[in-house]
């Protein structure tokens, strides 16, 4: 069964990238969380998709050049709006979380997808990784655009599911030879790249023994469309609507990013 994965939580309903949106993202029943994380100034892993802080919040910088407790000074709540236009998740005290503090918080039987931005997060995030439950029940994935950053992650930890993210319009052939090559487990694909029909590029990988993630899916139709073909995940800013369209979550091991579906 084709996993859903909540994207950044549950993009569309809170703030993303904070505590609010991965408990929502977990309550509407993802099979896994993607998060993004970035390196602060003082070696620690801030989950945040930007590698500055105005996007998402009421103060600026770069989050390399900023400690982590700087970093928690900001408002992660700020900027996200809601469909009538207002702010709902002002002054509510939501902060940028560290990756060890998601991984405390994440409930048994929901599985963690960990997008490294920079590659100098790798070595950090294995080491985050080590101790945590759900690399323990083989349900973490890390993934990267960044080449460099997964291949550290695989050479520290082999064990480690990792995933090598292509950016819209990468040759298909090209990335998924280089994950075959390099011991990676998946290839993570843009939404358009797929096509009307799918079909040749899963086929293809699942030759290779590599599975296929989808970013980002939204439209219901196109859910069912790819699930139809036996996509392995698709990220999803509504984790709620991709449940509802695929049905009532597995049973494990199919909650595990881990797991290739066969369907
Ligand atoms: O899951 C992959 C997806 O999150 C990559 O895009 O920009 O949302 O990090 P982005
Ligand atoms: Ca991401």
């Amino acid at each position: 069964m084709t996993l859903v994965v909540g994207h950044r939580g549950a993009a569309a309903h809170a703030p993303e990238n904070t505590m609010e949106a991965f408990r929502l993202g977990v309550e509407m029943g993802a099979d896994a969380i993607e998060l993004d994380v970035h390196l602060t100034r003082d070696g620690q892993l801030a989950v945040i998709h930007d590698e500055t802080l105005e996007r998402t919040t009421d103060l600026q910088g770069p989050v390399r050049e900023l400690t982590m407790k700087e970093i928690r000074r900001a408002d992660a709540g700020y900027r996200f709006s809601a469909s009538d236009g207002s702010f709902p998740f002002r002054g509510k005290g939501l902060k940028v979380p560290t990756l060890p503090e998601v991984l405390r918080s994440l409930p048994a039987g929901t599985g963690l997808v960990v997008e490294i931005k920079p590659a100098a997060a790798a070595a950090p995030t294995v080491e985050a990784l080590r101790s945590a439950k759900v690399r323990a029940a083989g349900a973490v994935s890390v993934i990267s655009f960044d080449q460099r950053a997964i291949d550290e992650a695989h050479e520290l930890d082999p064990e480690l599911s990792t995933g090598y993210l292509l950016v819209p319009f990468e040759a298909f052939d090209a990335g998924l030879t280089w994950a075959v090559q390099r011991g990676h487990s998946a290839v993570h694909v843009y939404e358009g790249d797929l096509g009307v029909d799918p079909a040749p590029k899963l086929n293809q990988a699942r030759a290779y023994g590599l599975q296929v993630g989808c970013y980002v899916v939204n439209d219901p139709q196109r859910m069912q469309h790819l699930a139809a073909y036996g996509l392995w995940a698709f990220v999803t800013d509504w984790p709620d609507v991709g449940r509802q369209t695929l049905g009532p979550r597995g049973a494990p091991p199919s909650a595990q990013p881990g797991a290739q579906s066969s369907s």
